[in-house]
């Protein structure tokens, strides 16, 4: 790929025509939430991870757009140049600690709240110091990438008695949205089966095998880093508890699926050839890797043949839920096109939902709904998806989160639990993979 075509996530153009949305109606995740607009004095927060998403999508938009709300009092991050460069270009003032001194960062700053937007595997450890230093957190997905940081991540809660917030944003996109309202109606009656397929497009999918993202031992895999969402959006949809997973899943693309190699894109001998070149000198956050590979030596234009990548590019998940409801996911990392196939098998009928994004055919709306009755009609609509980053689901997050407090009566914001039964799913299919057994979620850990 000779283009800086490196998208890692989806940036949807059109405007929302969802305008059938009506009030969802789960119980709040727990009764303590405090919205930050209740109370009159603006919320200190500070944040941990000044990489791409924690810069981007938190520490920016809060300096900028939610300046009266809250303050970014302070930020945090194993890697002094790439917090250096993330601090003048998120524009601010808010003081640096290097992650030795995240203890002394809470101390002299003082936060209400905890950003925590490190790479997976390090969510933990900020979660649960936070929460002893009297902090509530709110965390990236995915919340944990093993069991045992999960079972650390409860009974810290339960310790402190802090709140964690999980940033399921793909809850707030308008197709997923409409899928949680046309379920909840009930016209199709009990669901039965499930099916959720994800296809991550070759500029998409490569992305993740070229960063941290394609070594398990930091995302989890795929399972965890990515499912998690789609995970999340089945167990909020379905409003029921994963219990049993079984799983394949493979390295069937990248890694050693290729005859040649390098360690990264720029001094690659095969960067004239090479399909994957990526050039990270015309990157858009270059400063955040560039500058700081020296302190770290993270290469975040690595090789998507390297031989250690073992984080799966096509996988199948099947769940069983408590509600008896059967699951059937797959995702695959290397395809022409980006989109989801999902679809629920009900009683009276089947829902069906497509979504697609950088297709090479024209469509006319980014989700195709289709509502189809066992003994009568079926009648298609389309959704188009809002402006920003994610289908503008991340501004109606932060707005939630900021801004409007969650509505009473509205489950959309997911807590430590959810957070937690998202990321298990992948962990448990992991370990389906690994041992070749299905694997039971109930065990995992105690809530
Ligand atoms: N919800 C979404 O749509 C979405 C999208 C992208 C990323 N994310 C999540 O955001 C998080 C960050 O992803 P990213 O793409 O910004 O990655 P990134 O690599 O750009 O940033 C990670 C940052 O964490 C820092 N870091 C690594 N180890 C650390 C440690 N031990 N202590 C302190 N800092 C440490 C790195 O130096 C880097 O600045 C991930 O958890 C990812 O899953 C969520």
């Amino acid at each position: 790929m000779k283009n800086n075509n490196d998208v890692g996530r989806r940036n949807f153009i059109k405007k929302t025509c969802l305008a059938a949305a009506a009030p969802l109606l789960m119980p709040l995740p727990r009764a303590s939430w405090q919205p930050f607009p209740f109370t009159k004095v603006k919320k200190r927060i500070a944040l941990v991870g000044t990489g791409t998403r924690g810069s981007n999508a938190w520490a920016k938009p809060i300096v900028q757009r939610y300046q009266d709300h809250v303050d970014l009092v302070g930020i945090c991050d194993s890697n002094n140049k790439r917090m250096a460069f993330a601090q003048n270009y998120i524009g601010t003032k808010a003081p640096m600690y290097n992650a030795s001194d995240f203890d002394k960062m809470i101390k002299e700053t003082k936060p209400d709240t905890v950003i925590v937007t490190t790479t997976d595997c390090f969510h933990e450890k900020y979660i649960i110091r936070a929460m002893e230093l009297g902090c509530d957190v709110i965390s990236e997905k995915p919340l944990v990438t093993d069991a045992s940081q999960g079972q650390r991540i409860i009974d810290a809660e339960k310790r402190t008695g802090k709140q964690i917030t999980t940033t399921f944003n793909a809850r707030f996109g308008n197709e997923s949205e409409e899928i949680k309202r046309i379920l909840e109606t009930g016209e199709l009656g009990r669901v039965i089966s499930a099916e959720y397929h994800e296809f991550l497009d070759i500029h998409h999918g490569a992305s993740y095998f070229r960063r941290w993202h394609g070594k398990k031992k930091f995302s989890g895999s795929l399972l965890v880093h990515k499912a998690s969402h789609h995970f999340d959006q089945m167990n909020w949809w379905l409003g029921s508890d994963p219990i049993m997973v079984n799983a394949f899943g493979k390295v069937g693309y990248y890694g050693k699926n290729n005859a040649f190699r390098g360690k990264n894109c720029r001094t690659c001998s095969f960067k004239d050839s090479c399909e994957f070149y990526w050039d990270i000198n015309t990157a858009r956050d270059k400063g955040l890797y560039l500058e700081g590979e020296s302190e770290d030596g993270y290469l975040r234009d690595g090789c998507v043949w390297d031989e250690a990548i073992d984080t799966y590019d096509s996988m199948t998940v099947e769940v069983k839920y408590a509600n008896d409801v059967l699951l059937s996911y797959s995702l695959n990392a290397f395809m022409p096109y980006e989109g989801q196939r999902i679809a629920f098998n009900c009683e009276k009928g089947r829902l069906d939902i497509r979504t697609y994004q950088n297709q090479p055919w024209e469509v006319t709306d980014s989700y195709e709904f289709r509502i189809t009755k066992n003994f009568g009609e079926s009648r298609a609509y389309g959704l188009s998806s809002a402006d920003g980053d994610h289908g503008g689901a991340d501004d109606k997050l932060r707005n939630k989160l900021f801004l409007t407090g969650p509505t009473e009566g509205n489950g959309q914001i997911a807590g430590s639990r959810s957070g937690l039964l998202a990321s298990l799913v992948g962990i448990a299919a992991v370990r389906s993979i690994e041992t070749g057994k299905q694997q039971s979620i109930d065990g995992l850990v105690t809530f």
